[in-house]
């Protein structure tokens, strides 16, 4: 017998249905079809009563009374209705001012569509919300999905600029910031996190994840589905997540969008699957597929990925959607005949709903009537589906994000603001700062903000910038002069992006004579990262270059501010300029927490999450590679090397600088050995030895010396983020388990293998300090 609680709590929630729909019923147009729609509802009432009254599962009451609720809902839809709550559709227009589906209005009002995309606002969410209520036969809620990737209406630093805080607190703070907004203009579900890892700066799209590295990723991925989705789904302040896009996408060969990807199984479950494995850990409701090939199968038709891993290995019970027009492309792809051929595919492989191609609305209720697909297939699609629609609130109000009122408060309230510049200054990595040109000294009394990014508002949120306003980001020189009226910045733009153009070199140079000292605002535009935006030379585009050598020849203190989407080529910025300055795209309050940092008001503490190469044809490279069965060697020629540049990159994964130094002491590890059941505390203490306060991010990395699968130089097992007074110093304590040391071994079981391993900690994944123990 199910519990009296559990009895109870169905039944009250059969009661809630029961008002809800008798109250949209009531007014329907027709009376024969709101008689119609009574029975039903008498039915769906029925069951749902008492089926949590005699049930003895263990899933919770919570848990099975919405199962209860879908089932019973789903034994009274009718085949139409079951596709098109597997349907999605944008609500936008293409460049020309047209709806991309005009008719999309008539899907909604018919049933042809679960759900839609890119509408928001309190106001806009319920008119449509109401057609779906009100004018459908079973009047099911729409769920309402957007791109809100960093930041909704206050705009936050890209997820890669993001990633380098290495602070999980915060970032996941930023998504609830997020999610508040988002879900206070009637949104309920976001296509983020985006946690795909890439190790090639070429694919734009590395801007939207969190760089280079699988445990770093794995920690972002779970902070940021708990920020998005809290400890419930509903809570009308939290929005459902997506981690996409499954799987591997940011492998695509030699970095270009959409490209085919081929890996091994090893490499796929070790570097890609865990930071998805994370999300799904933390709870994420949603997951996207990839648009690219894996292995010689187009991901949205992959049954191993979907079916084998996502659901039979890890039990994800929440909804696939593909992303857009994914199941289309399978034509493009070559893998199906024909529409009919597409949609079968993505159905065989476990693939919820069909984002914007339409094909499951045209396809999926013949392939059913032929026998093709089974009945059962899609009834757990839309199970799949609907389950989340309960979990969010909607069946008992469907209205309940769209709130003019919580709009009107939440939208860039102060406190999101301040969140946004927190996390922008802990965005940014200080990659040098030779002779402590920064901080910015108190005698400066004329500064130079020159550069085609000085004076950008548009480039400052980034691409994907969701429902952000640009006209509200502040640009470094209104930064700057918010920030220190009595100083006198004098602007020249030089050049632009990507023009070439030198015409403005001439007053550029002017204004930098005037100048105490120059800041150089260089970089990339929004639209050079992100989807679709690949580049095969990663360095400064146009004229920038030729821009700072003509400002350099002045002698001038230089600082040079970069903003970019993804690590750049910038060998001559570092060979020449003193202090550079990484900001990624830091969203609304990008000149505001600038200015903190280079004037001294935050000591700059972000590390990066990504290498940064030399050359483009150093391209992957990533600190976690393995050795090479000959290892580097200046003097021997057939060694692993280039005949032209080196194999070091310009700037390590890890590496950030601070206006303060730290000092590590050598390691000290509770024993020299270690057991399988046991763990191991390593511990370094951590000095303050500069005149700054000051954040460090301590790493840890290990390296199994032996094993039977080549192993990589040294992976990242830990980090912890400290602040320190000027000489003050802390004890870091680290626990290495048996996890840390396992690894996909030959028969791809997961495990450890005995045997000698060292240990690394420092302040980057090269600047270490490191001690051996064995594992028995
Ligand atoms: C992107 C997705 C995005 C979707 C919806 C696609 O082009 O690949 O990441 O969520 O569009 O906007």
């Amino acid at each position: 017998m199910g519990s009296f609680y559990g009895c109870a709590r169905s039944t009250i929630g059969a009661a809630r249905t029961w008002f809800y729909y008798k109250r949209i019923i009531l007014i329907s147009n027709s009376r024969v079809e709101a008689m119609k729609k009574m029975l039903i509802l008498a039915i769906v009432t029925i069951l749902s009563a008492s089926f949590g009254c005699g049930s003895n599962s263990p899933v919770s009451d919570s848990e099975r009374s919405i199962e209860q609720k879908v089932d019973s809902l789903l034994s009274v839809m009718t085949l139409q209705e079951k596709v098109g709550q597997l349907t999605l559709y944008t609500s936008d227009m293409d460049q020309t001012g047209a709806f991309l589906r005009p008719e999309y209005l008539e899907d909604v009002r018919s049933g042809n569509v679960g759900a839609i995309f890119n509408a928001y606002g309190a106001e806009y969410t319920r008119e449509l919300q109401e057609m779906a209520v009100n004018e459908t036969r079973l009047g099911i809620p729409l769920l309402f999905g957007y791109d809100v990737i960093h930041g909704h209406r206050t705009i936050f630093p890209v997820p890669l600029g993001q990633a380098a805080s290495w602070d999980l607190d915060l970032i996941e703070a930023s998504e609830r910031v997020a999610a508040r907004e988002a879900s206070a203009e009637g949104l309920h579900w976001t296509f983020a996190p985006m946690v795909d890892i890439s190790r090639d700066p070429r694919w734009g799209r590395i801007v939207e994840g969190a760089g280079e590295d699988t445990y770093l990723g794995s920690k972002i991925s779970a902070a940021r589905v708990r920020g998005f989705q809290g400890n419930d789904l509903g809570d009308v302040q939290t929005i459902a997540a997506t981690m996409k896009h499954f799987a591997a996408y940011g492998a695509a060969k030699a970095g270009r969008d959409y490209h085919t990807v081929d890996m091994s199984d090893r490499e796929l479950r070790e570097i890609y699957l865990p930071p998805f494995k994370a999300g799904f850990d933390a709870g994420a409701a949603t997951v996207m597929t990839s648009f690219n090939t894996l292995n010689g199968i187009p991901a949205t038709a992959n049954e191993y990925l979907f079916e084998d891993i996502l659901r039979d290995e890890w039990g994800f019970d929440g909804f696939v959607v593909t992303d857009y027009t994914a199941i289309m492309e399978l034509l493009f792809h070559g893998v199906a005949r024909d529409e009919q051929h597409a949609t079968e595919l993505a159905m065989n492989a476990g693939i919820d709903m069909s984002m914007q191609d339409g094909f499951y609305q045209r396809n999926l209720a013949d392939l059913v009537e032929e026998g093709k697909i089974t009945e059962e297939q899609l009834d757990n699609a839309v199970a799949n589906v609907l389950r989340v629609k309960y979990q969010l609130g909607l069946f008992e109000d469907p209205y309940r994000y769209s709130s003019t009122e919580r709009e009107e408060a939440e939208i860039m309230k102060p406190e999101n603001i301040e969140t946004a510049r927190d996390m922008a200054r802990k965005s940014m990595v200080l990659l040098k700062n030779q002779n402590q040109v920064l901080p910015i000294k108190d005698d400066v009394e004329t500064i130079a903000v020159i550069g085609p990014l000085a004076d950008s508002q548009r480039d400052l949120i980034g691409s994907w910038s969701a429902a952000g306003d640009w006209s509200k980001s502040v640009s470094l020189l209104q930064g700057l002069k918010n920030k220190k009226p009595e100083i006198n910045f004098i602007h020249a733009k030089g050049t632009g992006i990507d023009d070439g153009d030198t015409s403005g070199f001439d007053a550029a140079v002017n204004a930098a004579r005037q100048a105490d000292m120059v800041i150089l605002a260089l970089g990339e535009a929004y639209w050079m990262s992100g989807e679709a935006a690949s580049r095969s030379e990663i360095d400064l585009p146009g004229a920038q270059q030729e821009l700072a050598k003509e400002i350099h020849a002045l002698g001038k203190p230089t600082v040079a501010v970069l903003m970019n989407g993804r690590p750049l080529t910038i060998n001559w910025l570092d060979e020449n300029i003193p202090a550079i300055l990484e900001t990624w795209f830091l969203g609304t309050t990008t000149g505001d927490a600038i200015a903190d940092v280079l004037f001294g008001d935050y000591n700059p503490s972000g590390k990066l999450p990504v290498t940064f190469p030399k050359s483009v044809g150093q391209i992957p490279i990533h600190y976690d590679m393995k050795n090479t069965g000959r290892p580097f060697d200046a003097n021997n020629k057939y060694t692993s090397k280039y005949l032209d540049i080196s194999n070091e990159p310009l700037y390590v994964f890890g590496h950030g600088l601070s206006y303060t130094t730290f000092d590590y002491s050598p390691i000290t590890l509770s024993s020299n050995k270690m057991a399988t059941s046991d763990s191991l505390q390593v511990s370094v203490t951590v000095s303050n030895t500069g005149e700054y306060a000051g954040e460090e991010v301590v790493q840890l990395y290990l390296h199994d010396k032996v094993a039977s699968i080549a192993p990589p130089a040294r992976r990242l097992k830990g980090f912890q983020k400290i602040n320190l007074q000027p000489g003050e110093s802390k004890e870091v304590v680290f626990n290495v388990t048996n996890k840390d040391l396992s690894f996909y071994q030959k028969d791809m079981s997961y495990g450890s293998e005995p045997g000698e391993f060292m240990v690394f900690v420092g302040g980057s994944s090269k600047d270490t300090q490191s001690a051996e123990f064995v594992l028995e």
